[in-house]
């Protein structure tokens, strides 16, 4: 039996490959799918399906990935992502995701940032919704079939390991405290580590990292932790960012700053051809520097025509207005940017195994598609290819072989909350759009001097650490990962940064990426 971890998009998608080719599962999440963190994805799912008659093709998604990537990414698994994309995206609407459609009833495109073919295809800006909604009901037939199993309301606390080798998850059952040891190959499907920055990301409050760290703990290798994408485009809410999609730009948005009635629209004036859908680590470092420049920074979308408005972004519309007095038909909208995604995870190959034998992992948690940053787009992508690819190569066997532990162990999986508070305000210190040494070095030593009250928090203090100290070796700027003491590119450093807890310590290396001659 397999054990998926996390009801998201990978989840449901590994769920869903494993039950269609008659293998069973359990589906462990500590929330259930309708409040996975991939419901929040707004603009879209990118793939080259040509429906906007301007010659697009998978090698020329590969391509701007790869580009996009700053040339980090794996090539091979790249190319196997773009080229079943336009599958993935024609299964998605025999599913019933209500895409927008084009008059001649083909799926409709809009234009994200960092490519230059209209290429994502969206229902309105609720696109991971409708992708959840499908899925979830798609994997529901399964589960009356006895083929998926869902353990909802479940904590994972640690793996189960037997020689070196994964055997299996232990979870808790959050209603009775119960713990149990469900055995078999793993896939871990926990999202990304936006629990580390409490605040200040776009990401769910729900997803605390802390799955993430125990794994980190137990030895598996993660990379590119560095690699952390700002959204150009947030406004702060109650305890989080929410995002204002990037298909806003993608329909005619513009960015501008203002200072003393001023008003620059600085995009357009620094990058004439992809003017505001420059990729996201571009745009957010210009409007980093704006910000530190004392220019306020606004999305202006008041020139978008009513018809887009009605069809393509009625619900970013109301969203907007849920949550400010402000429509933004009629006024600018004010906008910061915000941590969004998290390139870097859980090390994974094509085949998306982990340094752990028996262990996978796929979607936001793990490093493979999106190297230095990550095209919008990309993501929901990534995680529907990441699960169907990490189902096939899983092991599985029919044992249902599941215990409940014996005795009344008391079993703390929560973080300490002014730990997870002081540890996120310190590594947002360290791990800026902009970075230097002087502040890693000093995010480092703040962050070994919090005392660590236990098992839980000091998983994450190891974690944690591996981030910065990813950031103090890169010694360059690429991507997302800009160092103001380094700030060129520098071809020696164009390769993973490895990042491994051994004998007590984080242990982080460079390894080589597989030289693809298509794309250099
Ligand atoms: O801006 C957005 O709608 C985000 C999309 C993504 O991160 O892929």
């Amino acid at each position: 039996m397999i054990n998926i971890i996390g009801a998201g998009l990978a989840g449901l998608s590994a769920a869903l490959t494993l039950a269609e080719a008659g293998k069973k599962c359990r589906l462990i999440s500590a929330q259930p799918s309708e409040r996975a963190q991939s419901v929040l994805a707004e603009g879209g799912i990118n793939a080259a399906l040509d429906t906007m008659g301007e010659d697009d093709t998978p090698l020329l998604h590969f391509e701007e990935t790869m580009k996009g990537g700053c040339y980090l990414a794996a090539p091979d698994a790249v190319r196997a992502l773009t080229k079943n994309a336009p599958d993935i995206v024609r299964k998605l609407q025999r599913l019933g995701v209500p895409f927008n459609l084009n008059d001649d009833g083909s799926i409709m495109l809009r234009s994200f940032g960092g490519q230059k073919k209209k290429r994502t295809a969206f229902a309105k800006s609720s696109t991971g919704k409708m992708i959840m909604t499908a899925l979830a009901d798609e994997v529901r037939k399964y589960e009356a079939r006895g083929l998926v199993t869902r353990f909802s309301h479940h904590t994972f606390i640690r793996l189960m390991t037997d020689a070196g080798k994964c055997a299996g998850v232990c979870a808790r059952d959050d209603h009775t405290g119960k713990l149990y040891e469900l055995r078999g190959d793993v896939i871990k499907c926990c999202g990304g580590l936006n629990g580390f920055f409490p605040e200040i990301t776009t990401g769910t409050v729900t997803n605390s990292g802390n799955a993430a760290a125990a794994l980190f703990s137990q030895g598996v290798k993660f990379a590119n932790l560095e690699m952390i994408q700002y959204h150009p485009t947030t406004m702060g809410i109650y305890g989080k960012r929410c995002l204002v999609s990037e298909a806003a730009r993608g329909e005619g948005g513009r960015l501008f700053s203002e200072k003393d009635g001023v008003r620059r629209y600085f995009m357009e004036e620094r990058y004439p051809v992809l003017k505001n859908l420059m990729p996201r680590d571009v745009v957010s470092r210009e409007m980093y520097s704006e910000l530190r420049g004392g220019r306020k920074t606004y999305l202006d979308l008041t020139e978008i025509p009513d018809a887009i408005w009605d069809k393509k972004l009625s619900d970013l519309r109301e969203e907007i207005m849920h949550y400010f007095p402000l429509d933004p038909k009629e006024q600018p909208v004010p906008v910061e940017p915000a941590i969004h995604y998290f390139m870097g995870g859980i090390y994974v190959n094509e085949r998306h195994e982990s340094s752990m034998r028996g262990l996978y992992a796929a979607g936001e948690c793990a490093c493979l598609y999106h190297g230095a940053n990550r095209l919008g787009g990309n993501s929901m992508l990534g995680a529907l290819f990441g699960g169907m690819t990490a189902a096939k190569n899983a092991q599985s066997d029919d044992s249902d072989d599941i215990s409940e532990r014996s005795g009344s162990e008391q079993f703390n999986c929560t973080a300490h909350p002014q730990f997870v508070k002081k540890s996120g305000e310190i590594l947002a210190r360290g791990l800026g759009i902009a970075r230097c040494e002087a502040d890693i070095s000093d995010a480092l030593s703040e962050l070994n001097s919090l005392g660590c009250l236990g098992a839980v928090e000091l998983a994450r203090h190891e974690l944690a650490a591996a981030m910065l100290l990813s950031a103090l070796n890169r010694k360059e700027s690429r991507g997302a990962h800009f160092r103001s003491d380094f700030p060129e590119t520098n071809d020696e450093y164009r390769k993973t940064t490895v990042s491994c807890y051994k004998n007590g310590a984080v242990d982080i290396t460079f390894e080589d990426i597989p030289e693809n001659e298509d794309i250099i």
